[in-house]
């Protein structure tokens, strides 16, 4: 069944080899006075930093650099609206991965609000306005460039928050598969799995329908297919291209048009996760994935393993329901360790003594057992998963 919703993105995409040839007249279209914002300089080294230079000569350009994976409110969000602020800036132009993204999109709306940008953040005071954002994304995972989400961390009070708002959809985005050859094998594993993420995040869920079952599963298809071949040949565009494509659809909501909401248990715990250890998220989520599985699999849930097991994997239909929820679970840990990914928290750096209060964390973050979600998770059973993970 699709059930009632409510759809828009408007964030226009240019896709494909040189596409960011349209840069200048995009970027026009906002004003001259810009903010380009990047992370510790691999657009430096890729020669894009250079290329976009020489695209936006007729542009004046205020920098902000050094933005860090699990971007920082502090440094970077308050760095970059007082910039924006002091030179009056018309459009900000974000050039990395999500994580530039994501800083880009917080300093927006803090750069058109006069009191303390944390309050915007973390849900206190709607924000009313922000600076118009384009960027071209440089890693495929989050899918940033096609939604109104970013996520910021503020060290100071151990939290990472996801911080949805229509303002925060990017005005344009260029996506130019090329421009992630470079994107090393940890990365293009870990930003696979987060991909591979927000499709089970939506998947398990109810009511679904055959139809966005078959986008999901096509969509895990993809990324499971084309992850391994860029991990062999990175600039291989075909897989590259797929992989861009397919990341971009992860949080905009259109995978789960009419499908109930899951509550995306999995990344309320790796927020915390990154907001204590400072791990990648992707990581994060790939080790968190098949215990998170066990820890739900009941009567009730079985049937989203099952279809799994026959659409995705091609399991055996003999199978009982139990048998082949368990070789699912199975099947994405064998896959996230095939892509290189440690399927253990400890090895990642996460210490066991902290278990505990991030499971309190999270429950008072981000209320992971309300009765409305597909699989509610209490104190004990975070505490297991985390347990599990470690
Ligand atoms: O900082 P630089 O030097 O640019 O290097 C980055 C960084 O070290 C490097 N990199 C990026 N593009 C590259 C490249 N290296 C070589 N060649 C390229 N073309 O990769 C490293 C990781 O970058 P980062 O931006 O942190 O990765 P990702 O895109 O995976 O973003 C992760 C962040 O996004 C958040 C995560 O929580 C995390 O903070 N998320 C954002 C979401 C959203 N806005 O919708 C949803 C996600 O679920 C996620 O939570
Ligand atoms: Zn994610």
């Amino acid at each position: 069944m699709i059930a009632n919703f409510t759809y828009n993105t408007p964030t226009t995409l240019y896709f494909g080899k040189d596409c960011i040839k349209d840069l200048p007249k995009v970027m026009g279209e906002y004003g001259k006075n810009v903010l380009l914002t990047y992370g510790g300089g691999s657009i430096k080294k890729t020669g894009l930093y250079d290329k976009v230079k020489g695209l936006l000569k007729d542009f004046k350009i205020i920098e902000l650099s050094g933005i860090e994976p699990n971007p920082k409110y502090d440094p970077s969000v308050i760095d970059g609206a007082r910039l924006c602020k002091e030179n009056n800036i018309d459009v900000i132009l974000s050039v990395g991965g999500g994580s530039v993204l994501d800083c880009s999109k917080a300093i927006s709306v803090c750069a058109k609000y006069d009191g303390e940008g944390w309050d915007l953040i973390s849900g206190k005071v709607q924000a009313k306005a922000a600076v118009p954002v384009v960027d071209i994304i440089t890693l495929a995972a989050t899918g940033s460039e096609y939604d109104m989400g970013c996520v910021i961390s503020n060290t100071a009070i151990n939290d990472k928050r996801g911080y949805l708002d229509p303002l925060l959809y990017p005005a344009a985005s260029f996506l130019d598969p090329e421009y992630t050859y470079t994107v090393d094998k940890w990365q293009t594993a870990c930003g696979t799995a987060d991909a591979i993420n927000h499709v089970l995040e939506q998947f398990f869920a109810t009511p679904h329908s055959t139809f966005n079952d078959g986008i999901m599963i096509s969509a895990l298809r993809s990324l499971m297919k084309n992850v391994k071949i860029a991990l062999k040949k990175p600039d291989d565009y075909a897989a590259r291209s797929e992989l861009m494509y397919v990341c971009s659809w992860g949080c905009n909501g259109i995978l789960a048009n009419g499908s109930g909401y899951s509550g995306w248990p999995m990344h309320s715990i790796e927020h915390a996760l990154s907001a204590y250890f400072d791990i990648t998220h992707g990581a994060g989520l790939a080790v968190i994935t098949p215990r998170w599985m066990k820890e739900i699999l009941s009567e009730k849930t079985v049937e989203r393993f099952v279809k799994l097991g026959t659409d995705l994997f091609g399991f055996d239909n003999d199978l009982s329901d139990m048998e082949m929820a368990q070789k699912v679970i199975d099947a994405f840990y064998s896959f996230f360790e095939e892509t290189g990914i440690p399927m253990h928290l400890s090895t990642l750096g996460v210490k066991a003594e902290a278990i505990d209060e991030m499971a309190d964390h999270i429950l008072n973050n981000d209320s992971t057992n309300e009765p409305w979600m597909f699989a509610p998770l209490d104190k004990n059973a975070l505490v297991r998963i985390l347990n599990e993970s470690m």
